[in-house]
């Protein structure tokens, strides 16, 4: 991490971003949801900060960090970040990345767009395309008023799988298509790894999906809730760890 810190003495304090020379039309806010894979995050910084400052956003880094050890909820995660980056700066643009992929190409931009945008749409796990029409995983990026618009991500997906498929059917459902980069440009990397403990497949997923149509709009910014445990500033990201309980018995 000092190496680290020592390569990108560009970034301000806390994981921000602002090039000295232009001004920027986004102020760009990227949250990733964490638990236990300090080794991910060392190489996701690694590679974006130097990516992302030649892209010349304002941006700012949010590591959001379950606490405990109950089921893994990456959505809900996702929430709490919307939800505190925008406590400390008037973010227009909001990246909700995984913290294991890594674009291969500097035009793929880290912005925002006319609708949702997928910019994980070529990984390499994935044979450099799509799995299927309606795959919305990895790495998305709403505005402001895109996100809220969906009312956010659903709170309900605990565990593995169906939570992105849950988002992309806000997206349509809201009147919104999805925007992505050409396929070239879209190449990402995910780092291989096994499964974590903690964030299983889980069954129950499905019932969730398949009511969402008629949830939605309760389930999702508007009812989240969770309690703020800390928050860490270090030079090349802010790390916020939060209790967000536990599954339905
Ligand atoms: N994640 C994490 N710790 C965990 C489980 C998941 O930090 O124990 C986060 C991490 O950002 C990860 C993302 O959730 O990249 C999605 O999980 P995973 O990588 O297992 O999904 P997949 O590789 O199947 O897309
Ligand atoms: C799951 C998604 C996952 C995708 C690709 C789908 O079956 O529901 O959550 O992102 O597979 O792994
Ligand atoms: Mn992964």
């Amino acid at each position: 991490m000092e190496q680290l810190v020592e390569l990108n003495t560009y970034v301000e304090f806390g994981g921000h971003y602002k090039p000295p020379d232009c001004i920027p039309l986004q102020r760009i806010a990227i949250i990733i949801p964490f638990r236990n894979r300090e080794h991910h995050l060392r190489h996701w910084l690694y590679y974006l900060h130097p990516i992302l400052r030649r892209q010349q956003g304002e941006y700012g880094i949010y590591v959001i960090e379950q606490a405990g050890e109950n089921t893994f909820n990456r959505a809900k995660l996702l929430n709490v970040g919307f939800v505190e980056a925008s406590k400390e700066n008037n973010y227009d643009c909001f990246i909700f990345s995984d913290v294991d992929i890594v674009p291969e190409n500097d035009r793929n931009l880290y912005r925002c767009s006319q609708n949702p945008r997928h910019l994980a749409c070529a990984m390499d796990k994935f044979g450099y395309k799509l799995p299927y029409t309606g795959y919305f995983g990895g790495v998305v990026a709403f505005t402001k008023e895109q996100y809220l618009k969906i009312n956010g991500f659903s709170n309900n997906y605990w565990g593995w799988g169906t939570e992105d498929d849950d988002t992309y059917k806000r997206v349509t459902l809201s009147g919104m298509s999805v925007d992505r980069p050409d396929r070239n440009i879209g190449r990402t990397k995910m780092i291989r790894h096994q499964r974590d403990k903690g964030n299983e497949v889980n069954e129950k997923n499905y019932v969730v999906y398949n009511r969402m149509k008629y949830t939605r709009n309760q389930d999702g910014y508007i009812s989240l809730k969770y309690s703020l445990i800390k928050i860490e500033k270090n030079q090349l990201f802010t790390k916020i760890t939060v209790d967000i309980g536990k599954p339905p018995s």
